[in-house]
């Protein structure tokens, strides 16, 4: 199915009737609107306006459109914030109010603002919430983007004194907990606690761990009331929320999603692309400038779908140059269709562009829309046009969602362990989560991203690339499974306050693997040394340990011949990060080894299987000739997969 973010307030009335007949011609089912119509919803506090919304709705629902309603709370309007400009959030960087005039000028500490984000929100689920043409809800929109998670306001400061005074028994408690003998940091009363911010120098790791957790339960408190709000009053429509990535909320998305009935994401290949390589070699960022890189959209595909195990949405689709990443390309030739199928193959069930139309004012007016200003339809409109076609046909959406054998382990403790403790520059939790999904892709491998709480029964083997704080029961809970275990480096490696271990790391990882993480060293990027493995020579970079693995059986080693992977039973375990090659050959003898069927094509080509289909999507400038079988089904496309391609067959069981 597909959509449209639309923006009814943007365009004269006289417009809505033409705009809707040609989404519907396009073939579009749904249409998003309001996530940032508070200012005409309530022009004056407490004059609700639903007028023109309804007017909007009705327009749409004629041409037999089905409509997404949003909250409005991204942006509150400037009545609201000059009655209460407390609500605006204060950067914790600078300690400098973040003023009004762009979006997200919230504070999740705010009462007040939690008060006025829920009147608004009963008001439209009263009016809204049993009305036939609207199927369903956005919460907010993109929660916590801008950096907007953490504020160092006075309402954060007195939140966060209660939050401490709920989850430790005493302040002598926390005082032992935070390790605030040290440099004299001890507090007398909660009431005395401070964020750790603007200091002089850096604050207790455990202190930003406790102000991390506080502000994500904060966001998650938040979004929960929202949700249970909209539901009492809408319970036969449908609530998501269009996320960002949790590397960049920072907050546990996983706990954010438990209320939706199921998640989104908002993909721009490109946007991203440019900025994830924005400190690397012109040559990386240049082949993918236009196709985005082959592994950036999917893996956050990827981990959208994982935080409720279910099919999501792509709520906004890139459908031409944005303007927000550092240059801003257009798309190659096919690209709008390329991705849009790329996302039904990892598990979407309905993709939206955004946005219908171009804006001819204000700050996203460099940004593409289906249409152009002068409403003249832009190189999008015809492969989506396309994709919608393909889509069908395939019968992609009536297809089982993923159903992965090995799955990553992701958590939000792991990104603020390694912001919050970098000890060394290239230590940087995404790229390191990232690089083992990428070389799993390249294998062709369908990877499911999970919590620490899921089921591990459907996986053959779990990888934790950095899971540095983990408890006893994630631990029984290892032991248990069948599956095979592969941990990165500095797994286990903190207490769940921040400390270091008593009996070294990797801590409570100690019961599987009977190791001790003697000394840990980090070097700059460029500084790899070698690391030998099954008879081949590979790097050790960045972050390595020095391990006494006496009682394990050790299965690669450092220049000097001491222990840097080693494995007892079904778990293995890296004290070191590596490099592409040694985790290309490293994962697909795990995978052989439990069962797990690897493909080595082209590096620019990428195969993911869904349901009863198997897709070939080629990334690169050159056609790709597929070795395999003389056969095969083609649904799509053949084996020769034309340049930015695609080519679908059905999967041999
Ligand atoms: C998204 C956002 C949209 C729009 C878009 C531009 O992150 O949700 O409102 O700003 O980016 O690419």
């Amino acid at each position: 199915m597909f959509g449209v973010c639309y923006y009814p307030e943007h365009w004269p009335q006289a417009q809505w009737e033409q705009d809707a007949q040609m989404m519907s011609e396009l073939g579009l089912t749904y249409v998003r609107i309001g996530e940032f119509a508070w200012s005409r919803l309530e022009p004056n506090p407490g004059e609700l306006d639903f007028t023109w919304l309804d007017q909007a709705i009705l327009t749409l629902n004629n041409a037999g459109l089905k409509v997404v309603i949003c909250t409005p709370t991204a942006t509150p309007p400037k009545w609201l914030i000059d009655q209460h400009p407390e609500i605006l959030p204060v950067d914790p960087n600078t300690g400098a109010t973040r003023g009004f005039g762009s979006r997200r000028h919230y504070d999740f500490s705010s009462v007040q603002y939690l008060q006025q984000s829920l009147r608004i929100t009963r008001a439209l689920a009263l009016r809204y919430g049993s009305h036939n043409g609207i199927v369903g809800w956005q919460t907010d929109n993109e929660l916590c983007c801008h950096d907007t998670a953490l504020s160092g306001s006075s309402n954060a400061r007195s939140a966060f004194q209660a939050w401490c005074s709920d989850q430790y028994s005493s302040i002598e408690k926390l005082n032992t907990d935070w390790g605030n003998v040290f440099w004299s940091m001890e507090y007398r009363d909660f009431t005395e606690i401070e964020l750790p911010i603007l200091a002089v120098t850096e604050t207790s790791p455990a202190h930003r761990l406790a102000y991390r957790r506080f502000s994500s339960d904060q966001v998650v408190n938040y979004h929960t009331l929202m949700v249970a709000e909209i539901r009492q009053h809408a319970p036969d429509q449908f609530i998501t929320h269009n996320f960002i990535p949790m590397n960049e909320t920072a907050v546990d998305n996983f706990a954010l999603a438990a209320p939706l009935d199921f998640t989104s994401y908002d993909n721009y290949p490109l946007g991203r692309t440019d900025l994830m390589l924005t400190g690397a070699p012109a040559d990386q960022l240049r082949r993918y400038m236009r196709t985005g890189h082959p592994d950036f959209a999917t893996y956050y595909h990827d981990q959208t779908r994982g935080l409720l195990n279910r099919g999501f949405w792509v709520m906004e689709q890139q459908p031409g140059p944005v303007n927000w990443a550092n240059n801003n390309p257009r798309p190659a030739p096919g690209m709008i269709r390329f991705w849009t199928l790329e996302a039904f193959a990892h598990g979407a069930d309905c993709v939206c562009y955004f946005r219908w139309r171009q804006a001819p004012f204000a700050q996203e007016q460099m940004h593409a829309g289906l249409l152009r200003p002068d409403n003249s339809k832009t190189e999008a409109w015809p492969e989506a046009q396309q994709a919608m076609l393909e889509v069908s046909k395939l019968d992609i959406t009536n297809q089982t969602t993923q159903s992965a054998s090995v799955a990553i382990i992701t958590g939000v403790e792991g990104l603020w362990v390694s912001d919050i403790e970098k000890q060394g520059e290239a230590y940087d939790f995404n790229s390191v989560q990232f690089s083992y999904y990428s070389a799993l892709r390249e294998l062709g491998v369908t990877v499911d991203f999970i919590s620490v709480d899921a089921d591990f029964s459907p996986y053959a083997l779990i990888i934790a690339p950095s899971l540095p704080i983990i408890n006893s029961a994630f631990v029984e809970k290892c032991k248990n499974s069948n599956a095979e275990f592969v941990f990165g480096p500095r797994s286990g490696a903190k207490t769940s306050e921040f400390g270091y271990p008593t009996d070294l790391p990797p801590g409570l990882l100690q019961t599987l693997l009977p190791i001790r993480v003697l000394s840990v060293e980090t070097l700059r990027e460029d500084f790899a040394e070698v690391l030998t493995w099954n008879g081949g020579q590979y790097e050790s970079c960045r972050w390595r340990e020095q391990l006494d693995a006496a009682n394990t059986e050790v299965i690669a080693t450092y220049h000097n011949d001491e222990p840097a992977i080693v494995r007892s039973g079904q778990f293995t375990y890296l004290g070191t990060l590596t490099n592409r090659a040694f985790l290309l050959d490293f994962l697909q003898q795990q995978c052989e080894h439990n069962g797990v069927r690897t493909y080595r094509f082209d590096k620019d080509i990428r195969v993911v299987q869904r349901g009863a289909l198997m897709f070939a999507f080629n990334y690169s400038e050159q056609p790709q000739v597929l070795p395999i079988a003389a056969n095969t089904q083609w649904l799509l496309g053949n084996a020769t997969v034309e340049p930015h391609g695609i080519a679908v067959w059905r999967a041999i069981e």
